[in-house]
């Protein structure tokens, strides 16, 4: 089993369509202990991407993360643009010339994306940011890799790791972006750039899944 090219653009479709949907909720989230824009932000990024989508589309799969990278990144302001558009950029270099990707292509081309968030961003272990929901994430794939499971068995675990990746960022105080100048205040809430990630792997395993 694999993930193939069209099940990637479908990904891309079901995660523009969370991002409109829960725009105001991950945008509420932000005005906790940011700038409530992060919900205007994702969507922005994903409606700019959808529009572009016809001019990169029949390319590999890298041609097309390469694309969204560059979308996010022009489109989309702050500290994630640079942030997705890197996770993409990346997620482009192991992927070039694929059509489809079976689970250890899955886990190079997001553990590329996500070296690439870190290299970007420095942020570490507990930071409160989107690599608190991507490491976990990461973790439980290769986990579910090395027991054998199949793609979606794996997606599943993914969207389990994603959830407490998220929910875990909660007690966290922030020492990256904007939340960080709260000190103590960020406590207690959840972080945003998680919660958006989160988003993007559920879309992900449903896309696959077919459901
Ligand atoms: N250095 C970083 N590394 C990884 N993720 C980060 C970093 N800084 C911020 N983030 C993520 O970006 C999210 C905020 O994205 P948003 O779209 O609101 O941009 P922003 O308002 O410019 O960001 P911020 O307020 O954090 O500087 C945070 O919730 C966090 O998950
Ligand atoms: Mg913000």
């Amino acid at each position: 089993m694999t993930v193939t090219k069209d099940q990637i653009l479908g990904w891309l479709k079901a995660c523009a369509a969370e991002f409109a949907a829960q725009q105001d909720y991950l945008t509420d989230l932000d005005r906790e202990i940011g700038d409530a824009d992060h919900g205007l932000n994702m969507n922005r990024g994903f409606t700019k991407v959808m529009e572009k989508l016809p001019t990169f589309e029949a390319q590999p799969i890298g041609g097309i993360m390469k694309g969204v990278g560059m979308t996010l990144m022009s489109s989309i302001g702050g500290a994630s643009g640079p942030l997705y558009g890197t996770f993409f950029i990346r997620a482009a270099t192991s992927t070039a010339s694929a059509e489809e990707l079976d689970l250890a292509a899955l886990i190079k081309m997001l553990e590329d994306g996500v070296a690439g968030v870190v290299m970007r961003g420095k942020a570490e272990h507990g930071d409160k940011t989107m690599c608190d929901v991507w490491w976990p994430v990461l973790q439980a794939a290769k986990e579910a890799k090395d027991a054998g499971s199949d793609i979606t068995a794996a997606l599943d675990k993914m969207v389990a790791a994603a959830e407490e990746g998220a929910k875990s960022t909660i007690p966290m105080q922030a020492r990256k972006g904007r939340a960080s100048y709260l000190g103590e205040r960020s406590v207690g809430h959840q972080d945003a750039g998680a919660t958006s990630s989160l988003i993007m792997i559920k879309a992900l395993a449903a896309t696959v899944s077919g459901s």
